[in-house]
């Protein structure tokens, strides 16, 4: 009875920090299905079957393969004719001598690869009641079912604080729980061992391209039970827990990583210290200590987008399947934006940022890898960091841009013969090399690093307190990467531009082709939007130091020679500095970003490249996967069409995205999830270009709702409440900053605000 009643007073304690509206913090299945767990390290995928439990492991630096040299020195050689066929308008030419010069070696990436399963086998029965569900406002994963007249209860959780995960196994009566554990690995050279009560798992990454598997791991659980008939037994590499009341199981994984180079690490040294550190803990002690660290971050936003209907009580699998569509349900998106911060939160604390499947992979050679592509997913998966208030999650971010960039010196050298600054190109791993990969029509694009350096700015932006992080941190990484570009721009011939603008050639719209696989032009639409970004973003930087002076005058000089945004013979933001755009649909947009990440365009302030960015949306398509539709969303928010954004919502919801939420694009990919949570905020509230927008695209659908705790540039925190589709309050705090400008509607007023001071504004503010 003692393990019942703690049971029970969890349970009471879990519910009581729920937020009101249980319908927009709570995922459940009557079924199995994939329940994503993290501490930003590790990951564990929960799928609440029976008898035979699986638990698929992850630890974020188990990557195949090992350090390397993939640079292509023939590069910087060649570079002078391949400009050349470029300026002639020959792209085969082109293409073909940037195939043979310029990629690496070898042509693939390393891949982010699984720990393996914790496989857990229950005493068959006919069970039932089966509720498989995750609490977002706790970051706990509940399993419970009844067999025999008895309710058995699996709960999980992984810690941050505590660096492990934890999983708890009760019945209703005493004496009931009973499994064995195991673990099976599709790695290198395992072994698994059962002594004592300790589970244990050896294994290595595997060798990948030619390179050796080097990352060493060690997968190590430890299970306590009690009651009087409680009983451990190990055999065969495996645990069997009998008799018992409650048992709990702590899993640590480490490995031999320390940085890209060094992994002179112990793995076992750091599991035995981890498991150390908790032991003689109990369940309560470690949840309280993960709730104290998780909380305070998840709680800081609410989201309310309508009243519950009988239908947001359904399984979430079936909510997002409605047949009225989701109408019914508005707070599913409340739902999906919160699962969305509750997988930032989840996946990227500390060492990497969220990849592409965020830290939950089952396989060793994943789709994409599960690497970070650098081309748009990497920055999608940071979008919402910002607004949505949880910015340490972009952390791992600028650790692994400081390394990348370090590593970078050498790839401008060797690819490029530029000797100041640093470049990286489409992907990148935890071995932080960075050369042209997979081919020339898709590497071949030194342009990632400063689409990366927006979310750097952006992380001063909606924080300008950070002064020093943008001395030691932000500032060094763009002014080396700026003087990469001042070097890599070249001159447009005259008789190729008259105005001989300042143009990167080779250039490339991130995927696209211009006609069968040829990708390489000169002054793509999105490399000179994302230079134009970065100069302006490293003199802003420059100012705000008060260093390099003559820095900012060569940059301000190249800004002004970069080619203006192009309107196209269709009526399009032209997408290559030639008009080649044919403009069938496509995933990407890239030419508008400087629409959406960017704000270069803004139809607040010039109609016409608004005009041209909505023709543009139109010829692309409205795509049929999820991370393109996250993105449309985004793009339509900023267009300050709220019902089209809505479209693109409805369908990333119900067309591609799993049962479980997780986003869907040909496989499991996250950057859906977050692109989606990010549109959500930018339909809600918007702060870009000196304005504070309030409630700019809302949809009808969302006729009334409530949010608070969303941050804005400058350094704002607002509380929204709307109703009828009319701002009711918006009560806007200072974090930082002391002038806004705010707009609701079409009237913009300025608010002058002590830091720390708040106003509430009203509509007859307006
Ligand atoms: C690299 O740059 C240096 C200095 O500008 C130049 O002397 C050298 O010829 C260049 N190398 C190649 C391969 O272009
Ligand atoms: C399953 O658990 C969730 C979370 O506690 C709850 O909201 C839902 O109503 C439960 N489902 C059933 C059928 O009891
Ligand atoms: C781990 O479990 C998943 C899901 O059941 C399965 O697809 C995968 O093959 C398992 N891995 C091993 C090594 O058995
Ligand atoms: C430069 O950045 C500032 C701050 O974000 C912005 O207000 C300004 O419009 C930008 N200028 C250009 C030319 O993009
Ligand atoms: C809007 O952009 C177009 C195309 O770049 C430009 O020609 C026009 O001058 C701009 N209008 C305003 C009002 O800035």
């Amino acid at each position: 009875m003692f393990f019942f009643n703690t049971a029970f007073a969890v349970a009471l304690a879990v519910k009581s920090v729920a937020a009101a509206n249980t319908a927009a913090t709570t995922l459940w299945f009557d079924s199995s299905n994939i329940i994503p767990i993290g501490n930003g390290r590790l990951g564990a995928q929960v799928l609440g079957q029976f008898p035979d439990e699986v638990i698929i492991l992850n630890e974020d630096h188990i990557w195949s393969g090992s350090i390397n040299d993939p640079n292509n020195k023939n590069c910087p050689g060649a570079l002078p004719q391949i400009r050349d066929f470029i300026w002639a308008d020959d792209l085969a030419s082109a293409q073909d001598l940037v195939t043979n010069s310029c990629m690496a070696t070898p042509l693939g990436q390393q891949e982010f690869q699984t720990a393996g399963n914790l496989t857990l086998s229950f005493p068959d029965a006919q069970i039932s009641n089966l509720n498989h569900t995750l609490d977002l406002t706790t970051a706990v994963a509940t399993t419970t079912y009844e067999a025999n007249g008895v309710q058995f209860t699996r709960t999980a959780f992984a810690s941050h604080p505590d660096n492990v995960i934890v999983m708890r196994f009760t019945a209703s009566s005493g004496g009931m729980t009973e499994f064995n554990a195991g673990f099976v690995t599709p790695m290198d050279n395992p072994t698994v061992t059962a002594s004592d009560n300790i589970l244990k798992l050896n294994a290595m990454g595997q060798s990948k391209g030619g390179l050796d598997g080097s990352i060493k791991f060690v997968v190590q659980a430890e299970v306590t039970v009690s009651g009087p008939t409680a009983s451990i037994a190990a055999n065969d590499g495996q645990l069997s827990v009998t008799g018992a009341d409650e048992a709990i199981m702590v899993i640590a994984i480490d490995t031999n990583y320390i940085r890209y180079d060094d992994i002179s690490g112990d793995p076992q040294g750091n599991v035995d210290a981890t498991l150390s550190a908790v032991r003689g803990k109990s369940w309560d002690d470690m949840l309280d200590t993960h709730l104290g660290d998780y909380q305070p971050l998840f709680n800081r936003v609410q989201i309310s987008l309508g009243t519950p209907s009988s239908t947001s009580f359904l399984p979430t699998s079936q909510r997002k399947d409605l047949p009225d569509g989701a109408d019914a349900d508005q707070d599913l998106f409340s739902l999906y934006t919160q699962f969305g911060r509750y997988l930032a939160i989840s996946s990227s604390r500390k060492t990497e940022p969220s990849n592409l499947q965020g830290v939950w992979n089952a396989a060793t050679d994943p789709g994409w890898g599960s690497k970070h592509t650098l081309n748009i997913n990497q920055q999608m998966n940071s979008w919402l960091s910002e607004p949505l208030n949880i910015a340490e999650t972009l952390d791992p971010l600028w650790n692994m841009l400081t390394e990348m960039a370090e590593r970078g010196i050498t790839t401008a050298a060797e690819e490029y013969n530029i000797s100041r600054g640093w470049v990286g190109h489409h992907n990148i791993g935890i071995w932080r090399d960075s050369a042209p990969i997979d081919g020339a029509q898709w590497g071949m694009w030194p342009m990632a690093p400063a689409w990366l350096m927006q979310n750097v700015w952006e992380h001063w932006a909606f924080d300008p307190s950070l002064t020093d992080w943008a001395s030691e941190t932000a500032y060094p990484l763009m002014k080396s990467l700026s003087q990469f570009y001042l070097d890599f721009l070249v001159a447009a011939p005259s008789d190729v531009e008259p105005e001989q603008y300042l143009v990167t050639n080779p250039s490339m719209s991130p995927e696209h082709t211009i006609s069968g696989n040829l990708a390489l032009s000169y002054g793509s639409a999105i490399d000179t939007a994302l230079i134009k970004d970065l100069f302006n973003h490293t003199i802003g930087f420059a100012n705000l130091l008060g260093v390099d002076s003559d820095l900012v005058d060569e940059l301000t000089t190249a800004m002004g020679r970069l080619m203006p945004i192009r309107i196209g013979s269709l009526g399009q933001i032209q997408e290559y500095a030639r008009d080649y755009d044919a403009n069938g649909p496509f995933n990407h947009v890239s030419q508008l970003y400087p629409l959406f990440p960017g704000a270069q365009i803004d139809p607040r302030f010039n109609s016409t490249l608004a005009d041209a960015a909505r023709v543009t949306l139109q010829q692309r398509g409205d795509s049929s996967n999820g991370w393109p539709t996250a993105w449309r969303a985004n793009f339509f928010a900023r267009l300050l069409d709220g019902e089209k954004a809505y479209y693109f919502m409805q369908r990333l919801l119900q067309l591609y995205s799993y049962d479980n939420l997780w986003s869907y694009n040909d496989i499991w990919q996250i950057d859906g999830n977050f692109g989606g949570a990010n549109a959500v905020a930018e339909m809600i509230l918007q702060s870009h270009n000196g304005e504070i927008h309030l409630l700019p695209a809302i949809p009808s659908s969302w006729e009334q709702g409530s949010v608070s705790g969303f941050r804005a540039r400058g350094g704002f925190t607002l509380d929204i409440e709307w109703s009828g589709g009319t701002l009711t309050s918006a009560t806007i705090t200072s974090t930082s900053g002391t002038a806004a400008r705010v707009r609701y509607g079409d009237n913009a007023i300025d608010l002058t605000l002590e830091k720390g001071g708040s106003q509430t504004l009203s509509t007859a503010d307006f």
